[in-house]
């Protein structure tokens, strides 16, 4: 296998290393997917402006995110299911994280529990929770992620129902996963990843299985989001979370310049701007299509993350030149993880980082802290 050069090199790589269901499972957006394809093409509009004969020596990506220092302002995203990707994958992913020097957030839904994830990492990663009808499963998580040494909660705001995705319908998706014929053939063909997955115990939800009550086995994402998370979840709920965790809060899954309002008056440190990666509503504009409006309207009262569609350097300098203080990839993350596990994981953002370090040098910046809207075309 060549040397992956670009993010899409890893994604074809895991392609031909995980299995189909969880494949499919990190490249899915909800229904048509339009939402999903309009967070990367609306990236790919936006133009950059080309200096020359400036400076461009000792460049530097380092940064700031809700006050914690950061190699570059890219965190990895909270996403569910990661160790499917490949054996342990949560635990893999945030020690690659932890290594090159940018957040790891936790999800609530991963294999790999926040003691896991602890127990092989120095220092704090990020958690990110759901809130279910469970309110002491809620309390305990957030326990939990304190005891952990978490530094900072994020808050995920807009899955409290789960959009519809096509593939994961269709592909029976579960972990563990079933074994039927289908299944079966999905995971026989991908031979390393079966043998990854037999060398270790986590393959079921590592934050739930044990600890919810009557929670023994959990075959269905879907069907766990239905019976269990709160649909009912408020701007009220968003005080005692706060109030409970008494740490960093990033707000996840802000769109609208009206949430925005609100969560710019919430005391949280931080919000993501972000439509789930295009998993929820379909049909929502793309994240960097609202970014500058509600960094325009709040970007002074509460610091403006941004995730959804990042699959370069590029994306991310964008991302920066329209206003966001940090941005977060997901499905860079995962491909990596799937193609070459934390090795893979540690290319994703090595190939990130480069990206971003040219392409600022070639429109005349030097310092990451001092990209602006004066690189954009
Ligand atoms: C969970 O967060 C998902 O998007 O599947």
């Amino acid at each position: 296998m060549s040397k992956p050069l670009e993010i899409a090199d890893l994604k074809k790589q895991a392609k031909k290393r995980v299995p189909k269901m969880f494949f499919d499972y990190a490249d899915s957006g909800a229904w048509t997917e339009s939402t999903y394809r309009a967070n990367e093409d609306d990236f790919a509009k936006i133009k950059l402006r080309q200096r020359v004969l400036v400076d461009m020596s000792d460049r530097s990506l380092e940064s700031e995110m809700i006050g914690q220092k950061v190699a570059m302002p890219v965190a990895l995203s909270p996403t569910g299911l990661t160790g499917m990707q490949h054996a342990d994958g949560e635990m893999l992913a945030a020690q690659a994280a932890e290594e090159f020097g940018v957040p790891f957030t936790l999800s609530t839904m991963s294999i790999c529990s926040i003691e896991d994830v602890a127990s092989v990492t120095k220092k704090p990663f990020w958690f990110q929770l759901y809130v279910m009808n469970d309110r002491d499963f809620v309390y305990n998580l957030i326990d939990r992620a304190k005891a952990a040494k978490c530094s900072a909660l994020v808050l995920t705001l807009d899955l409290q129902i789960l959009g519809q995705r096509h593939k994961d319908i269709r592909n029976g998706l579960s972990a563990p996963p079933k074994f039927t014929p289908k299944h079966i053939w999905q995971m026989a063909t991908r031979p390393a990843w079966c043998l990854g997955m037999l060398g270790t115990q986590r393959r079921t939800f590592g934050n739930i299985v044990g600890h919810a009550k009557s929670v023994t086995d959990l075959k269905s994402l879907s069907a766990w989001t239905t019976e269990q998370f709160d649909p009912r979840l408020s701007w009220k709920d968003v005080e005692w979370i706060k109030e409970r965790w008494g740490g960093k809060l990033i707000l996840k899954g802000i769109l609208d310049e009206e949430d925005a309002r609100a969560a710019a008056g919430s005391g949280a440190d931080a919000i993501i701007v972000s439509n789930h990666g295009g998993r929820q509503l379909d049909g929502a504009h793309s994240s960097i299509a609202m970014l500058p409006k509600i960094v325009e309207a709040f970007g002074d009262k509460i610091e403006v993350h941004m995730d959804g569609g990042i699959r370069s350097g590029q994306d991310v300098l964008k991302a920066l030149a329209l206003g966001a203080k940090g941005t977060y990839i997901g499905r860079p993350f995962l491909y990596g993880l799937g193609a070459g596990g934390k090795q893979g994981v540690t290319t994703a953002l090595e190939i990130i980082a480069k990206e971003m370090d040219i392409t600022m040098a070639l429109c005349g910046k030097r310092r990451i802290v001092d990209v602006g809207p004066d690189i954009l075309a």
